[in-house]
């Protein structure tokens, strides 16, 4: 739903004045910054904001940990993996900062919105200067002038989540561009982190986005994929515009010639989307749609809100309107409470879908969700055999789905080259596969018609028409 609440102008203006006074203060120097980033594409591309706001400030980016005079890690929280590895991280660079006291090190991202997490971490490294959440990324002028003058700084706001528009961004080059059209997520998974600290659903509007896109494509961008935890509820309320109304109007953007999304909840998707799909020929025929489990008993305990037939339903009406269409998915497996019985559903419905990719996890419980809380917790030695054995299943699907490619001719966009043997350029088709074949850096951001002449494990291998 759109909620029209924008981060207050004055905080907007203030952080932006603090930029210019750390400018001014460097004279001339030019400090260097590096972030690493966990989690999704949501994470990712808060990270391009904050290398923008850190070059408004005068900082350049660096290659590396130790070439860098601040760093940050811009952290995940959704599996419990991703907090062992922040915490290990943060204390390796212990010498690094002994060595050098000026070293800035901060962090920031989901994990930060679990304040107990976020104190926790600012006591036990006394030598971290900078603790912030998902809310306050625009103001982190005005958090590392505070660190420059010597303080430390802890700041996690319980908000709304506001939307701070126009904030600058340093991209990633390339010819395929990210942008987040809704932010939060209303679903309450049991099982799932993210609710709580990302906050409610809340969509920016097809204006903004619309200018954003048009700005991109005129700086080369080809390649759009619009973000959110579950695109399918995106609604504009002043525009009255749902997601589909958006995605065409994306697809009009001159010079773009593609548009992707992720992530689709199969219990929003619509008809329409599908129509959408079809009519418009920039919108890219795959979908990701996560099904996280086989079985109608564990996805009514998951709190998903479909059941295995309406899932099923939707993927035939997918290959009846779009039947080029690839699907990818996420799957949990060890589920509280997930017998065998369940578990072999899940195998059956990833056979009979034949997904092109399977994005696989084991179920981590995460303190404050429902699951968390439920009896018949599985051992770990249950979950690690039956990801393996859901993972075998997953690589002969997709070795079947890029075999039927063999002889087929598609336009692929190029947006690299390999060049660890023979100069190798690849890029995906419509359908998100990625396709290699003989080609230099002087095709990409290219559109090129290719032939599909073989298969390797996680792409095809082309040549050119
Ligand atoms: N909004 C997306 C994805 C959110 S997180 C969606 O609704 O599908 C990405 C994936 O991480 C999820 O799809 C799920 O498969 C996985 N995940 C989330 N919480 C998890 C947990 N507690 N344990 C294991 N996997 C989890
Ligand atoms: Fe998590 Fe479910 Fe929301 Fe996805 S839809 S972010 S899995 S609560
Ligand atoms: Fe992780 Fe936050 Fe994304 S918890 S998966 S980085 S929304």
């Amino acid at each position: 739903m759109r909620k029209d609440i924008a981060v207050p102008k004055s905080e907007l203006d203030s952080a932006r004045k603090a930029a210019e006074r750390i400018n001014n203060n460097l004279s001339g120097r030019k400090p260097a910054y590096f972030i690493e980033t966990y989690g999704c594409q949501m994470n990712e591309h808060d990270s391009e904001k904050i290398a923008g706001i850190l070059e408004s400030c005068g900082y350049v980016p660096s290659e590396s940990k130790a070439g860098a005079n601040i760093i940050f890690f811009n952290t995940c929280c959704v599996r419990d993996h991703a907090e062992k590895k922040v915490f290990g991280n943060i204390g390796a660079l212990k010498k690094a900062k002994d060595e050098d006291p000026s070293l800035i090190i901060g962090v920031c991202g989901c994990m930060m919105q679990q304040k107990a997490v976020a104190d926790k971490l600012f006591k036990r490294f006394p030598y971290l200067d900078m603790v912030f959440g998902t809310n306050e990324l625009h103001m982190l002028p005005n958090l590392l002038e505070k660190v420059l003058e010597g303080e430390r700084v802890e700041l996690v706001r319980d908000m709304e989540g506001e939307i701070a528009e126009g904030l600058p961004v340093k991209r990633v080059e390339g010819v395929s561009q990210f942008v987040t059209i809704m932010y939060g997520c209303n679903n309450f998974c049991s099982y799932c982190i993210v609710p709580y600290v990302r906050g409610r659903e809340r969509s920016r509007s097809v204006k903004s986005i619309v200018a954003e896109v048009e700005a991109l494509s005129q700086e080369g961008a080809k390649e759009i994929t619009l973000l959110g935890q579950n695109v399918n509820s995106y609604y504009s309320e002043d525009e009255n515009a749902d997601f589909p109304a958006l995605l065409r109007a994306v697809c009009k953007v001159e010079g773009i010639e593609r548009v992707r999304f992720m992530t689709s909840h199969p219990k929003d998707l619509s008809d329409e989307l599908i129509r959408v799909m079809a009519e418009e020929s920039k919108a890219c025929h795959h979908i990701h749609l996560p099904v996280q489990s086989g079985s109608d008993r564990i996805l009514k305990l998951m709190n998903r809100h479909y059941d295995r037939k309406k899932y099923l339903s939707i993927v035939e009406k997918l290959n009846s309107t779009v039947p080029d269409a690839e699907l990818t998915t996420d799957i949990i497996v060890g589920f509280p409470g997930e017998t065998e019985e369940d578990f072999e559903q899940t195998l059956e419905l990833v056979k009979e879908v034949g997904y092109s990719a399977a994005y696989t996890f084991k179920y981590s419980p995460r303190a404050g969700t429902k699951a968390a809380e439920m009896p018949d917790q599985i051992p770990d030695d249950v979950k690690k055999d039956r990801l393996k054995r859901l993972n075998d299943v997953v690589a002969e699907g997709l070795k079947r789905g890029n075999d039927k490619y063999i002889g087929k001719e598609g336009v692929v966009l190029v947006e690299g080259c390999d060049r660890r043997g023979e100069p190798m350029a690849f890029g995906k088709l419509p359908s998100f596969k990625m396709v290699y074949f003989p080609g230099d850096e002087s095709l990409i951001g290219t559109m090129q018609n290719v032939r599909i002449t073989g298969t390797a494990k996680n792409s095809l291998m082309g040549e050119l028409i």
